[in-house]
C-alpha cells in the first residue's frame, strides 16, 4: 500500500477518535480530568507507548511523547492534535510528573542508569515485559524476582507503578470499550490513584494486583 495513502488513513482514523473523545467528552474520562491536566511523558513512542499518549491526549491531558529521534514523531503528533508534543527523553522526563515506560524491557537498566536522578519523585508507569528471546539474561532474572518487583528495584526513587502491561495494545486503539481490565501494582497509594485515573482515561477497569 502507498505509504502516503496509509498514513492519511491512520491520521483519519485518530482524527475520528479525537472527534469522538475531544477533550474528554465521554463521561468515564472526563470526570477524572481536574482545571489542570497532569502533563505526562512517554518513553518509546511505539505500539505501546503510542496508543496510550493518543488516548491521553484526546482525553485533555498534556502529553510529551519521546524517542530517541523526536524529529521522526510528526505521525503520531498529528494523530494526538494539539494537546501533544515532541522531545528527546530527557526533555519528556522534565515536562512530566506522570513517566510511562514503553520500551523493550532491556532498555530498562540503561534508561535507569541515564535517568534515574531525573526521573527521582516522579511517578513511574512501566508498560514493559520481559521476554528471554528479545531481552536476554535479564528476563530470566527479572522474572525469577518478579518483573514488578524487579523493575521497581530498577527506578528506587519514582512512585512505581507497573500497568498495562498485560494488555495487547490494539485492545486499546479507540479506548479500552469501558469493560477492558487493566491490572496495576503500585508501590505506594498515591501512585496507584494515578494508574486508577490513568487507566479509566483509556476507558478501561482498573483492577489492583498485589503492592509493591
Ligand atoms: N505491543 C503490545 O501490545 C504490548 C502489550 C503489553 C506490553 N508490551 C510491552 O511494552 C513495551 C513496548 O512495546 P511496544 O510494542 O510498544 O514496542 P515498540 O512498538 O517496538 O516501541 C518501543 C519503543 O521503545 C523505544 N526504545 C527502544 N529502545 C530504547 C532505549 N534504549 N531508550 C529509549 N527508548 C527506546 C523505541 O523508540 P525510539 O527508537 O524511537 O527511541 C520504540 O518506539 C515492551 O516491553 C513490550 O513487551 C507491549
Amino acid at each position: 500500500m502507498d505509504s502516503r495513502f496509509q498514513l492519511s488513513r491512520r491520521a483519519l482514523f485518530w482524527g475520528a477518535v479525537a472527534a469522538v473523545t475531544g477533550s474528554g467528552i465521554r463521561s468515564g474520562i472526563a470526570a477524572d480530568i481536574s482545571a489542570t491536566p497532569r502533563h505526562i511523558g512517554i518513553i518509546g513512542a511505539g505500539q505501546v507507548g503510542g496508543t496510550l499518549g493518543r488516548l491521553w491526549a484526546h482525553a485533555g491531558y498534556q502529553v510529551m511523547f519521546s524517542s530517541r529521534h523526536p524529529d521522526q514523531l510528526q505521525l503520531i503528533l498529528a494523530e494526538a492534535g494539539p494537546n501533544a508534543q515532541a522531545g528527546n527523553v530527557a526533555q519528556a522526563i522534565a515536562f512530566a510528573d506522570v513517566i510511562v515506560l514503553a520500551v523493550p524491557y532491556k532498555a530498562e537498566p540503561e534508561i535507569a542508569a541515564q535517568y534515574g536522578s531525573a526521573l527521582s519523585g516522579k511517578t513511574l508507569i512501566d508498560a514493559d515485559n520481559a521476554y528471554a528471546f528479545r531481552d536476554g539474561a535479564l528476563a530470566n532474572e527479572a522474572h525469577a524476582a518478579g518483573v514488578a518487583r524487579y523493575s521497581a528495584h530498577l527506578f528506587p526513587h519514582t512512585h512505581f507503578v507497573r500497568a498495562f502491561n498485560s494488555v495487547n495494545a490494539s485492545r486499546l486503539t479507540d479506548g479500552g470499550g469501558g469493560n477492558t481490565e487493566i491490572v496495576y501494582s503500585a508501590t505506594d497509594s498515591a501512585a496507584g490513584a494515578i494508574a486508577v485515573e490513568l487507566i479509566k482515561a483509556t476507558d478501561s477497569v482498573p483492577v489492583r494486583g498485589h503492592d509493591l
